[in-house]
């Protein structure tokens, strides 16, 4: 029976920008046996503004937990060959709450929110030669409202609760991995407060070379060190799991288990996409878009706006590896946005087919920065445009264009990434939600003009936080060896136009995107 087959079970909980999934693995295969997956609701306050709720990113985390096991029952699978558990999250977006009660202070502030705009801008022009790299000898990041530094600061100067719980030392800050940990761990009856080197190498206070919190960093934001949590690897035991935090979970069946894994979702899909050596890469397609280039033990420094982060550290005594990062704020957001605000489509599947049924954008071009422009540009000023209409243009070709302008700007990033490194990739390793749009993956090969490649597994975010758990000290179920993979099965897209044709479509969205910067001076 399917019982036999079955090694040592390993889940992962994935909390992202628009879901939250569990997900259990078997461990011999990287087979996914069963998951479950909740959306988190988004609110936008003011303009710019984009928040989510502590608690109900929690409980969205219980109630997937609740409905895997379900289903793994169902499927006459003991739960209880469940080793370890992993956690891979959304990174930067930040959150405080209050030791003794256990109670977030104010809601999450996502990591897409601009409400640090003028904060940030501030803080450049104080530095020599108004330079927004200032920072990124140690950080590896550009002054930006991206990193949760600046989104915390905002938290202590606007929020009393947090003010003051902050000078009456119950203040605890961390992202959405800290908080999800701490929870998991028993929260306010002893909860386990850390991070990964990983997710602390985007707060904007960790210096990636010490691979530590930096003190001239926390001074330089006027973060008190007392309220972060404790840098650990991406691949030990944290903690061990306490049902009776788990208000829906009435079986109880994973406490104990260890919570041993840890990193931020674009390192993850990295580890989950086994590029595991110097010059490998990997583009995730979710709410952002996001391309990594494992440099090794070595952070590279970017000269074409990339950013410079930690990779992943797989264990206490592991060296920890260092990647480049294109970032692309604005992917599958750009799908919700027409449904949700515009309400030209119904779901994700019929924007495919709008613009499909036409095939091309008939020259119009929609550049989505709606929380400014990432990389290559680091813009927060640059606003949201969809130009070249005629008369002729529907809403299909918008549809297009909104497909196309996700392969443009991972296309962006690629060409720095390339530059950076002087090795062209000759194809692109892709996952996530959006793979799953097959007329996106065309496009997004015409318009690299290399083959995009992906694999017929799609969660490798979870699966790489599954991998990290279940090789762990003291688990030790998982061995990292690609060997493990060598059944990893993949579906290549092809370019089929011609390069001149998709050079003419990319120099048009590069205008498109001149016209979309400095909009508010
Ligand atoms: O840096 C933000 C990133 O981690 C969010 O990922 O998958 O929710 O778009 P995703």
């Amino acid at each position: 029976s399917h019982r036999i087959m079955l090694g040592p079970l390993v889940a992962a909980i994935d909390q992202g920008t628009s879901s939250t999934r569990f997900l259990v693995f078997n461990s011999k295969t990287a087979e996914l046996l069963s998951h479950h997956q909740v959306e988190i609701k988004q609110s936008f306050p003011k303009e710019g503004w984009v928040e989510e709720d502590p608690k109900e990113i929690l409980q969205s985390v219980y109630e997937c937990m609740e409905r895997t096991c379900e289903k793994l029952t169902q499927l006459n699978i003991d739960i209880s060959n469940i080793k370890a558990i992993g956690v891979t999250n959304q990174r930067e977006t930040t959150l405080v709450w209050d030791k003794e009660t256990g109670e977030p202070l104010y809601n999450a502030i996502v990591w897409l929110d601009l409400r640090t705009q003028s904060t940030v801008e501030r803080l450049i022009n104080k530095t020599p030669g108004r330079n927004k790299n200032h920072l990124k000898h140690k950080t590896g990041l550009p002054i930006s409202t991206y990193f949760s530094a600046v989104k915390l600061r905002w938290l202590m100067d606007n929020v009393a609760e947090v003010h003051e719980a902050v000078v009456s030392h119950r203040a605890m800050f961390g992202t959405v991995d800290s908080w999800l940990i701490w929870c998991l761990t028993g929260g306010k009856s002893g909860g386990v407060h850390c991070t990964d080197v990983t997710n602390a190498s985007r707060t904007m206070l960790f210096n990636i070379h010490t691979m530590d919190w930096d003190p001239e960093l926390c001074k330089y934001f006027g973060i008190p060190m007392e309220i972060l949590p404790r840098v650990r690897s991406s691949s030990e035991i944290y903690g061990l799991m306490v049902t009776k935090s788990l208000h829906s979970l009435k079986s109880g069946a994973l406490s104990g288990i260890p919570i041993s894994g840890c990193l931020g979702d674009q390192s993850a899909a990295l580890v989950g996409q086994m590029c595991f050596q110097d010059g490998q890469a990997k583009n995730t397609y979710g709410t952002g878009c996001f391309l990594l280039r494992n440099t090794g033990a070595k952070p590279v420094m970017s000269d074409h706006g990339l950013l410079t982060t930690v990779a992943y550290k797989l264990g206490r005594d592991k060296p920890a590896c260092y990647a480049l990062e294109g970032s692309v704020a604005i992917a599958g957001a750009v799908v919700r946005w027409l449904q949700d605000n515009l309400g030209i489509i119904g779901s994700s599947e019929e924007l495919e087919k709008l613009a499909a049924s036409v095939g091309t954008s008939y020259g119009c071009y929609f550049v989505p920065a709606f929380s400014g422009l990432y990389a290559p540009y680091w813009e927060p000023s640059a606003r949201g445009i969809i130009c070249g209409l005629t008369q002729f243009t529907n809403k299909n070709h918008v549809a297009f264009a909104a497909l196309e302008a996700v392969c443009f700007q991972t296309r962006e990033i690629l060409d720095a990434m390339n530059q950076d490194s002087g090795i062209p990739l000759t194809q692109l390793q892709v996952d996530g939600g959006m793979t799953s749009n097959r007329l996106l993956m065309q496009l997004q090969a015409d318009i690299l003009c290399i083959p995009v490649v992906k694999p017929s597994m799609p969660e490798t975010t979870a699966l790489g936080a599954a991998m990290a758990a279940g090789a762990a000290e003291g688990v030790s179920v998982w061995s990292l060896s690609p060997e493990d993979l060598s059944e990893v099965t993949s579906e290549k897209f092809e370019p089929q136009i011609n390069p001149e044709e998709s050079e003419f479509r990319y120099a048009r969205w590069k205008k498109a995107v001149q016209k979309s910067m400095n909009w508010e001076t």
